[in-house]
């Protein structure tokens, strides 16, 4: 019985197991350690045009590399992490970068993170980065982006951190930014932004802020709760300064009085005194 059903099966078997090393090989060719995605490639290749970097830290961003930068979890580029064969984070902080943020760089589509804070980078944040879906934190503060904050940044459903302080942002601060569900850290201050502070950043339930004044102070028009009062702040100033010199006048107009008083008081005992001496002296 057992000889009969393990020689019978022996043939099937062995094909079974030849059939699986072909599937194998197949799947072994068709997905190489270190495969191609074109998104990718064109990301990191516009980034780095777009990008200037005086101090040569991206000098291993090759521009063969781009084609094929991940070997399965490993990246061959500095400052890049793969996961799969495609790149999720870019973290490329106070590297002395320059010149723009290639609107390109939203074909990086699995990226999760983007750290490209401390650097020299000028000009828009694009619009074009609603296409990364995956992305959970956003770091690009500490540069020199200019315009708008982009509202299509609430496409972004994923988004934990939106780090944009210190920059030159104008324009108001998008009030879909308040959509974001997951949002836990929001920073857009030192910049020249202006407007309220929309309320679905400021209010959570119980009338605690969701974010503090902290993540909106430093733009010099933006208003509203978190932040303190501005015409109750401008008007402190106006009495702080007001009781400075009404105090500073009025000591001045007091002492000038001291003086003129003693002065009288003084030439009038001179007088006297005068008068004593010219009575006591004989005329000659
Ligand atoms: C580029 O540099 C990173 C570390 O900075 C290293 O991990 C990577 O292997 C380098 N890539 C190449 C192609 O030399
Ligand atoms: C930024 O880089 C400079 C040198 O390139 C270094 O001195 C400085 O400590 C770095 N700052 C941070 C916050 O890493
Ligand atoms: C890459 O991004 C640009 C700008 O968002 C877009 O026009 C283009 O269709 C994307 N895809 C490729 C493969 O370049
Ligand atoms: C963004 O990057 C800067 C340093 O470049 C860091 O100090 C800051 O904490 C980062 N923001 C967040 C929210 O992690
Ligand atoms: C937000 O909360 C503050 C203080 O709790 C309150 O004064 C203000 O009216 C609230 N604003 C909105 C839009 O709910
Ligand atoms: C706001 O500030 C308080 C104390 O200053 C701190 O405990 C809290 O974590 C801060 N909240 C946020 C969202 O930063």
């Amino acid at each position: 019985m057992k000889t009969h059903s393990s020689s019978s099966s022996s043939s099937s078997h062995f094909s079974s197991k030849e059939a699986i090393f072909l599937i194998l090989l197949l799947l072994c060719t068709h997905l190489p350690s270190s495969f191609s995605d074109p998104d990718d490639e064109s990301c990191l290749s516009n980034l780095y045009s777009s990008l200037s970097d005086p101090s040569h830290s991206l000098r291993n961003w090759t521009r063969s590399t781009f084609a094929s930068p991940c070997n399965g979890f490993t990246s061959y580029l500095t400052g890049a992490t793969c996961n799969n064969g495609r790149i999720y984070k870019l973290s490329l902080p106070n590297l002395s970068l320059s010149g723009n943020i290639s609107p390109f760089l939203s074909n990086c589509t699995n990226l999760q993170s983007l750290d490209l804070s401390s650097n020299s980078i000028s000009g828009p944040i694009p619009p074009d980065l609603q296409s990364l879906v995956n992305l959970a934190v956003l770091n690009l503060s500490s540069n020199r982006l200019s315009g708008d904050i982009p509202p299509q940044l609430a496409y972004c459903a994923y988004l934990n951190v939106i780090d944009l302080h210190g920059n030159l942002l104008t324009g108001p601060i998008p009030p879909q930014l308040g959509l974001l569900a997951r949002l836990t850290t929001f920073d857009v201050s030192d910049n020249r932004l202006s407007g309220p502070i929309p309320a679905l950043l400021s209010n959570r339930s119980g009338g605690l802020p969701r974010f503090n004044a902290s993540s909106f102070q430093g733009n010099k028009d933006v208003y509203g709760y978190p932040l303190p009062p501005l015409k109750n702040r401008s008007l402190s100033v106006i009495a702080i300064v007001g009781i400075g010199l009404g105090s500073g006048f009025l000591s001045l107009v007091l002492s000038f009085t001291a003086v003129c008083i003693w002065l009288r008081v003084t030439e009038e005992r001179m007088a006297n005194e005068e008068g004593k001496i010219s009575q006591l002296m004989p005329d000659y």
